[in-house]
């Protein structure tokens, strides 16, 4: 950071209800938000586990109304946010539940924003590009790591060029965000290890790239902290409520500091390397990316990298700076084999071949000019093909 610019944090307008039985706050929640009919955007795998059940029933016992969606794909899309949106339409909703991970939340925000921004969905792509509120916004995550419920972006594949776009700005901040580690409980082993190595990304990006400023910075150390602590008793004991709890608190306190500092080179090619016919699931695009980036990194700031070190519980004292800076590297390493995820991204189908257009597309994101070490094309090209 340069301390001759100063920082901007942006505000956060989101009320968030944290906590075990958060859920039971919904419907008050919705009635605080002048919502009389709501759409609840999720997906078939958490119909099918029960979870939209449950938080209907808690809709239902205000008598309230509401209508469902429960199509959301692995990737949320244009496709299913119009799909979503005339049926929110049909019901006559005003207002919007994302429940479920990144694709539900996103896709929720999207169908919100999209009632009420009606131009070619590419008019809308990048930051503070809406004209007008959408319909109020509630996410209630099932997944800690996304960091989607008090982040001000709503990620998508364009169906029409099958790339990952963002939509952001303040107009995309949930209203209201439930997060409630009960619901994270039946997440299983490899989704809470995948979206886990999400949370921690961008904590790390958020904390070790060019835009770091103090009030994320505290956000993000406390995000390594908590995630390294609770993301293997998560892994290896999905009941551990205390580790539920912890997750979930980490994940979105790095969503809260990914705001204003946007994150690095793994966000960057996570993007690409989810479009097409890849479609490699982000958490783990961004854990498989993760140490290797870290390691290009880290001489561009070496003592950010020793905090991240101490924050993941290495043990550093007496340390060179750089001997320190690299146990950053070695924790992360240590983290992945310890939760199950020593793949590589070659066995999710990435080829040599398919690199050069994932880098292509990487080169045009935010995330890279963030980053904080200066990336050329050819370094953002090594480190992928170090993750075959
Ligand atoms: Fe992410």
């Amino acid at each position: 950071m340069d301390i001759s610019q100063g920082f901007l944090f942006p505000p956060l307008p989101i009320e968030i209800v944290f906590g075990y039985g958060a859920i039971e706050r919904l419907p008050v929640k919705l009635k605080e938000q002048h919502v009389t009919k709501p759409l609840v955007v999720t997906d078939r795998g958490l119909k099918e586990a029960g979870l939209l059940d449950e938080v209907t029933a808690i809709i239902c016992k205000s008598d309230m109304p509401f209508a469902a969606f429960a199509d959301v794909p692995q990737d949320s899309s244009t496709t299913s946010i119009t799909s979503a949106l005339e049926l929110l339409e049909a019901e006559g909703c005003d207002g919007v539940i994302g429940l479920g991970g990144g694709s539900a939340l996103d896709t929720a925000k999207a169908v919100a924003f999209r009632k009420t921004n009606t131009s070619d969905i590419s008019t809308y792509i990048g930051l503070n590009k809406l004209e007008n509120p959408p319909l109020p916004i509630f996410a209630i995550p099932t997944t800690a790591g996304t960091g989607s419920e008090v982040s001000y972006w709503a990620v998508f594949t364009d169906d029409t060029t099958r790339v990952k776009v963002s939509v952001g700005g303040y107009w995309v901040f949930p209203k209201v965000a439930i997060c409630d580690p009960m619901m994270t409980l039946t997440l299983p082993a490899h989704l809470t290890a995948a979206t886990g190595m999400d949370a921690l990304t961008h904590a790390i990006e958020s904390y070790t790239n060019d835009s770091y400023q103090p009030i994320s910075d505290i956000l993000a150390y406390r995000a390594i902290e908590l995630i390294g602590e609770y993301l293997r008793p998560a892994v290896t004991n999905g009941k551990d409520r205390r580790a539920r709890y912890g997750m979930m608190l980490g994940s979105m306190l790095a969503g809260i500091a990914m705001n204003p500092t946007r994150l690095g080179i793994a966000h960057a090619l996570a993007m690409p390397l989810g479009s097409w016919d890849l479609k490699i699931p982000h958490g783990i695009a961004n854990g498989i990316l993760l140490p290797h980036v870290m390691e290009f990194n880290m001489v561009a700031n070496l003592q950010r990298f020793v905090k991240v070190a101490e924050a993941l519980g290495e043990q550093t004292q007496g340390m060179g700076m750089r001997a320190a800076a690299e146990r950053s590297v070695t924790a992360v390493r240590q983290l992945l084999t310890d939760i199950g995820l020593t793949t590589g991204l070659g066995d999710y189908g990435l080829t040599e071949a398919k690199v050069l257009s994932v880098v292509e597309e990487a080169m045009k994101s935010g995330n890279i000019a963030a980053n904080t070490r200066q990336a050329a094309k050819e370094d953002v090209t090594a480190i992928c093909l170090a993750t075959l």
